[in-house]
């Protein structure tokens, strides 16, 4: 197992670019179940997450090729309509499978995801969904079950804005008969990403972006060369680099109007944000001020921002309150900024962070993917050297974030365990 050394204290400077976002490419690879033929995906990342879902696609018959960040799909032979366990367990997108795979095949079988360290993330109102849409869904054995001769238009009204959900029907509704209209739809940039990939492939989808979205079913969809927007998180975790070292640095390859709720909040605590030309310039200052957050659906606050954003806090002049209201279990990271000596107290989905004048580097453990991140960005701001471990997390969703980060003058190596 591979950990991080980091030797804090150096101020980043220098430009970074931004890879494909994670979050777009997982549905945008499921959405090629839709149509037979060859699609060329491009600007993916290099992730775990992106190897597991193409071993999902191949296991259902897809012929893939990588080539960079260009990857061809060839969806002609998904014959197989199962999703495996050992697949889906490995990362819950993969259940994005189902819809596709019963909007073209009119059945489906695929692993209930499960728990994961953040969350019970339950996919209830993914099933909801597809019911709505005619679907007959039997849970056993761990599976879900779903069976549909013709998925048939139909109103949605989503208990609570879920990302997955909104991009799992608008699959499925792409192929249905009739209109499917989605109410309380999430609104995230990667759903409007996904939508644009659909009509691309001949999909009618009005409001992708706004909380109701309209779909009017077609009877075939056509492959397509699609291009992957840029990862407004890995973005994000560049700015906050930034500042916590107090550093200046240009962020190539992002677009900054996604994240408009953070570069509030960064700009009143005192960073420097200028976009010029499509390069995002981020001067951090000599001391951050603190900042209250809200986790909330887009356009609100994200949470897979929120470990970061507590990263900065920590040493921030005051303090500051940070509530988690998306996921239950989401301040692991908590436990582990203690150990460089920050001052955090939780109750409940709310965490008080007292700034304090230095962290000291310390060895610490990753328990979920943003919570490497918040690790890492303490471990840049801290005195001393940090060990970060299991950083297997890291890498199912950040492209080689410690030569990016080594790029910029951190002090930063991967080393075998
Ligand atoms: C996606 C992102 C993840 C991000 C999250 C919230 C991907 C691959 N992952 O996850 O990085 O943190 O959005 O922005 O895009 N819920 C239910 N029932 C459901 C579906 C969701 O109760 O059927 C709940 C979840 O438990 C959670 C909330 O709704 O509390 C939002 O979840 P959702 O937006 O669906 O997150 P994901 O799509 O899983």
């Amino acid at each position: 197992m591979d950990k991080l050394i980091i030797r804090g204290g150096r101020k980043l400077s220098g430009e970074v670019s931004v890879s494909g976002s994670k979050n777009a490419a997982l549905p945008i690879f499921c959405a090629t179940i839709l149509a037979p033929g060859l699609h060329e995906i491009s600007n993916v990342p290099f992730l775990r997450d992106i190897n597991t879902t193409i071993k999902v696609l191949e296991s259902l018959g897809a012929v893939v090729e990588g080539n960079g960040h260009v990857v061809r799909i060839d969806a002609t032979n998904v014959n197989n309509v199962e999703a495996t366990y050992d697949l889906v367990k490995t990362m819950r997108a993969s259940v994005l499978v189902l819809g596709p795979l019963l909007a073209r095949h009119g059945r489906a079988r695929v692993s209930l995801p499960g728990g994961c360290a953040i969350g019970a993330r339950p996919i209830d109102q993914h099933l909801k969904g597809l019911k709505a849409l005619g679907a007959e869904i039997n849970l056993t054995h761990g599976y879900v079950e779903a069976k549909a001769r013709q998925l048939k238009g139909a109103r949605i009204n989503f208990d609570m804005p879920t990302v997955g959900g909104t991009e799992h029907l608008m699959m499925a509704a792409s192929l249905a008969k009739g209109e499917t209209v989605l109410e309380n739809a999430a609104r995230e940039p990667e759903i409007v990403d996904l939508a644009s990939m659909l009509i691309q492939m001949g999909a009618r989808i009005e409001g992708a972006g706004t909380d109701t979205i309209r779909i009017q079913g077609v009877s075939e969809l056509s492959p397509v060369s699609y291009r992957v927007m840029p990862d407004r998180i890995e973005a994000g975790t560049f700015m906050i680099a930034a500042a916590i070292t107090a550093g200046d640095i240009r962020i190539a390859n992002m677009q900054l109007e996604h994240l408009d709720a953070l570069v509030f909040k960064l700009q009143d605590a005192g960073v420097d944000i200028i976009n010029k030309e499509g390069v995002v310039r981020v001067k951090g200052p000599k001391k951050i001020r603190s900042m209250n957050i809200k986790t909330r659906p887009y356009p609100g606050f994200p949470t897979d921002m929120q470990a970061q954003f507590m990263a900065l806090m920590t040493v921030a002049d005051g303090a500051s309150v940070i509530a988690e209201n998306i996921f239950e279990n989401r301040f692991m990271h908590v436990s582990e900024l203690l150990r460089f000596g920050a001052d955090i107290t939780v109750e409940g989905n709310s965490a008080t962070v007292k700034g304090v004048k230095k962290l000291s580097g310390a060895p610490v453990m990753a328990t979920d993917l943003r919570a490497s991140a918040c690790l890492i960005l303490a471990g840049l701001a801290a005195e001393g050297e940090t060990e970060v471990s299991r950083i297997y997390h890291l890498d199912r969703g950040y492209e080689s974030i410690e030569k990016k980060l080594a790029g910029l003058g951190a002090d930063i190596v991967r080393v075998k365990e």
